[in-house]
């Protein structure tokens, strides 16, 4: 049996949702990851110093005497978001990034921002003050097809971004392109992007061949083979711009599979570690893992790296059909199927 010893890995962008979820999300993310980027697009968004407060004693009641795990909090730009906020954010201490929205983007995007212009003015604060932009990079329009919002995105937005603000540090999060990988490999270290383990793991085919299937349907949608493969070879690279970010985003049953549409979100973090190593090893590149999973991430926040360790051997396990989630279930990836390798301590 083989196994792999790495510094003990965070989440850099997951979704934990809140009340009657809150427990089952937290529960799994804290099984061995030391820190995680909270998300803040919940209903009614985190907008507030004092809502990410609020929020983040909820989840710290959930695994007091536990564990270890250490959530960091993000808040929700809005066209409304006042200069006086982001200087509340950095002095908090516990708020780690400014969550850009696209309004209608994604999931609890609505109360986004509408046009980027309107918060270059924000921007220009997190530049001087140091704070991290965390980007969700798809346009909205309509008109532009939805396999190509991501590059559009670059196109329109990112580039002016980076050029107007040079010393702003960026996370592109979840990348899902070739062209988002190479524009971000090009760029200064104060560009980072994550990668979710489902973009290396599926592409188009997975989702809309044979049957649609609602578990892989996520935003930004998965691409054709050439991305995946693509950002395999960003992710296992080595290179520090890239690092963990599962954007593990759970929907119960419910709302995925619905007559009136399939919510947009993959959940993958009962098993995230355990297929981010799938991935590498079937790279052949299990040696660059620790540094996309355990290093690459805390070195771009400005944060200490983990200083204990896990171990995980390739020993399989199945994933169960379903969870329980709320009143409902949930349908993760690799639901009633065989994960390669197992963490053992
Ligand atoms: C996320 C969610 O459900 O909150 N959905 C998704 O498809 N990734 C939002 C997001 O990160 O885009
Ligand atoms: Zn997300």
């Amino acid at each position: 049996m083989r196994s792999i010893s790495i510094t003990r890995p965070d989440d850099w962008h997951i979704h934990l949702r809140d009340g009657e979820y809150l427990a089952a999300t937290v529960k799994d993310v804290s099984r061995y990851f030391g820190r995680a980027i909270v998300m803040p697009n919940l209903t009614p968004p985190i907008t507030s110093v004092q809502d990410a407060k609020n929020y983040m004693v909820r989840i710290n009641a959930l695994i007091e005497g536990v564990s270890d795990f250490k959530p960091l909090m993000t808040l929700y730009l809005t066209d409304q978001t006042r200069p006086q906020v982001i200087r509340d954010a950095k002095r908090s201490g516990f708020i780690q990034a400014m969550k850009f929205y696209p309004a209608g983007a994604t999931t609890n995007s609505d109360a986004g921002v509408k046009s980027i212009e309107n918060i270059f003015h924000l921007l220009e604060i997190m530049e001087k003050e140091n704070l991290v932009l965390a980007i969700h990079g798809e346009v909205t329009d309509h008109s532009i097809d939805i396999f190509d919002r991501e590059k559009a995105f670059i196109d329109r937005h990112l580039v002016r971004i980076c050029k107007t603000f040079p010393n702003l540090r960026v996370v592109f999060e979840h990348i899902s392109t070739n062209d988002a990988a190479t524009f971000v490999a090009e760029s200064t270290s104060n560009i980072g992007a994550t990668i979710t383990a489902h973009h290396l793991l599926f592409n188009r085919n997975h989702l809309l061949s044979e049957n649609l299937k609602p578990a892989y349907y996520c935003l930004p949608v998965l691409k054709r083979d050439t991305h995946q493969q693509g950002l395999i070879k960003a992710a296992t690279s080595g290179d520090a711009h890239f690092f963990l970010g599962t954007d593990s985003a759970p929907h119960p049953r419910f709302a995925k599979e619905s007559a009136c549409g399939c919510a947009a979100g993959a959940y993958t973090s009962h098993a995230a570690i355990e297929l981010y190593t799938e991935i590498f090893d079937r790279a052949d590149r299990l040696d660059h893992l620790e540094a996309f999973a355990s290093h690459n991430g805390p070195d771009f926040y400005g944060l200490p790296r983990n200083t204990d360790r896990i171990t995980l051997v390739d020993k399989s396990w199945e994933v169960p059909p379903y969870y329980t989630f709320g009143k409902d279930s949930l349908v993760p990836i690799r639901a009633g199927e065989s994960v390669f390798w197992t963490v053992v301590g």
